[in-house]
């Protein structure tokens, strides 16, 4: 469905919007693990537009456990060091909303001094409840979708471009 070619100019362009946005600021990047991983490191990592910034920028990750009904875990330590900070939260897809919803309201119990969302994939049709996010790198019709990082049981996290994957039971 996306290039590795598409891919990288337009997480490149994302991270020269985000880096100019906050240049000024306290920003704590939070990846949302495991699916975000390789945007969020591609994103901040190396000759990245955050090389600028490399002093002030900070990050962290929580890593999100899939319970029954969309309801998801996060780990403890995350929470902690946003207090005060410009937290930006990458995420790898959002689809019905539920996880960003969640994430949205454990963080803003955490005082942040402004909370903004970057998702790598926004897969909008089947919204179940309305979010905002800041920053989308690629909109995208409803199918399932695997590769750079996103996963089906764990697996094609690994593909260098996003692909969709036929015949999915998303229970699963
Ligand atoms: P939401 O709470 O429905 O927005 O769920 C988002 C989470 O579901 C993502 O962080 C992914 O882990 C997973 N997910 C949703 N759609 C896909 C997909 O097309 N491929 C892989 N994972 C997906
Ligand atoms: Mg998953």
């Amino acid at each position: 469905m996306i290039t590795q070619e598409e891919m990288r100019k337009r997480i490149q362009e994302l991270g020269l919007r985000i880096a100019q946005d906050y240049q000024e600021k306290d920003l704590l990047m939070i990846g949302v693990l495991k699916g975000a991983f390789v945007f969020f490191f591609r994103l901040g990592a190396g000759r990245s537009p955050f090389r600028s910034m490399l002093i002030s920028w900070s990050f962290q990750v929580m890593v999100k456990r899939k319970k029954a009904a969309g309801r998801s875990r996060l780990s403890r330590i995350s929470h902690k060091i946003s207090k005060g900070k410009d937290v930006l939260v990458v995420e790898d897809i959002v689809d019905s909303g539920l996880t960003l919803t969640f994430l949205k309201k454990k963080l803003m119990a955490r005082k942040p001094k402004s909370l903004r969302f970057c998702t790598l994939l926004d897969k909008p049709q089947r919204r179940k409840t309305e979010v905002t996010i800041d920053y989308v790198g690629f909109t995208i019709p409803n199918k399932y979708v695997v590769g750079y990082g996103l996963d089906y049981e764990n697996k094609y996290r690994n593909l260098p471009y996003i692909a969709v994957l036929e015949n999915v039971r998303e229970d699963a």
